[in-house]
């Protein structure tokens, strides 16, 4: 049995959730996959109605969509710097930095924001099932041909005020969905910004492919307004992290300052922390 406590406090993140992004609960059973009725016997506390399986789905999708502890590292100020410019003047931005260096943390963060649609492109995706996902994330449920559902994503789009779509993994993106993604910016580039996200490859592989003359790559590439890469942690903002989580013994401090992507650091400092309370 989940407890009430959860249940209670589940509703209060809901509600907290939907006025920071400006949505309505309509539009949020739609982007967490939950009917609307699920959603009002939340609102009402009918909590006989909502099943542990329920509760666990939307703490996960809460999850999902939150940030631990945020340090505003460098990095971090420049992934929301980029997001603003690209919202503000209708950019199209790449972002790449390598694993672990914060992209989606950042943009998780930034995605907080209303009118800004963040989705995560996923290998398994078929071009249909990516503008599914990415209507969902607008609270949109709708079914259509490709044609139709890139249409109505700009449509979408086009009502809104500086609306930002934010890709990640967008280095994973397959050529179909590339090209589909050229016709959404033209739709859309008069009102929206776009964020691309990924790896370094994302960049080189566009700019290899483009060289290569693939049919739409240069057009894309082109359409990319600037490329932002993230440079990693500094040596002072390792040691600010680190010292944050008590770590002192100044050979596991130094151990631990050779981590220069920030994903690399927070294992060696979980890892850290579980040596020393078995000890
Ligand atoms: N600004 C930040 N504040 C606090 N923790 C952060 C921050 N940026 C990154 N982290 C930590 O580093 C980990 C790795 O970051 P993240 O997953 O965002 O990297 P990524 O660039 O998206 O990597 P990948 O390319 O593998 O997806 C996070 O799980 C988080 O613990
Ligand atoms: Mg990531």
């Amino acid at each position: 049995m989940a407890k009430l406590q959860e249940k209670i406090e589940l509703k209060a993140l809901i509600s907290g959730y939907c006025s920071e992004k400006g949505i309505s609960k309509a539009d949020f059973a739609v982007k967490a996959n939950v009917s609307e009725a699920t959603l009002s016997a939340i609102e009402n506390e009918k909590w006989d109605k909502i099943s542990v399986a329920m509760v666990k789905k939307l703490q996960s999708f809460l999850k999902s969509e939150t940030t631990g502890t945020l340090y505003e590292t460098a990095d971090f100020v420049a992934v929301m710097r980029a997001c603003d410019a690209a919202k503000e003047h209708h950019l199209m931005v790449g972002l790449v930095g390598d694993t672990g260096t914060g992209k989606t943390t950042s943009l998780t963060a930034y995605s907080r924001n209303p009118n800004v649609y963040r989705v995560t492109y996923e290998k398994s995706m078929n071009p249909k099932q990516f503008f599914t996902s990415l209507l969902k994330e607008m609270g949109v449920d709708f079914a259509g041909n490709i044609y139709s559902m890139i249409g109505k994503v700009a449509d979408e789009l086009n009502c809104k005020e500086k609306p930002l779509l934010i890709i990640d993994e967008a280095g994973k993106i397959t050529h179909p969905v590339m090209l589909y993604l050229h016709d959404l910016r033209e739709k859309t580039k008069g009102n929206c910004g776009v964020v691309l996200a990924g790896m370094p490859y994302f960049r080189e592989h566009l700019k290899k492919a483009a060289a290569r003359g693939k049919e739409g790559v240069s057009e894309f590439l082109r359409r990319i307004n600037v490329w932002h890469e993230l440079a990693g942690l500094s040596v002072g903002e390792r040691r600010f992290v680190v010292k944050d989580h008590g770590i002192t013994d100044p050979e596991k401090v130094e151990e631990l300052l050779h981590h220069e992507k920030f994903g690399e650091l927070m294992n060696g400092i979980m890892l850290e922390k579980i040596i020393s309370e078995q000890l």
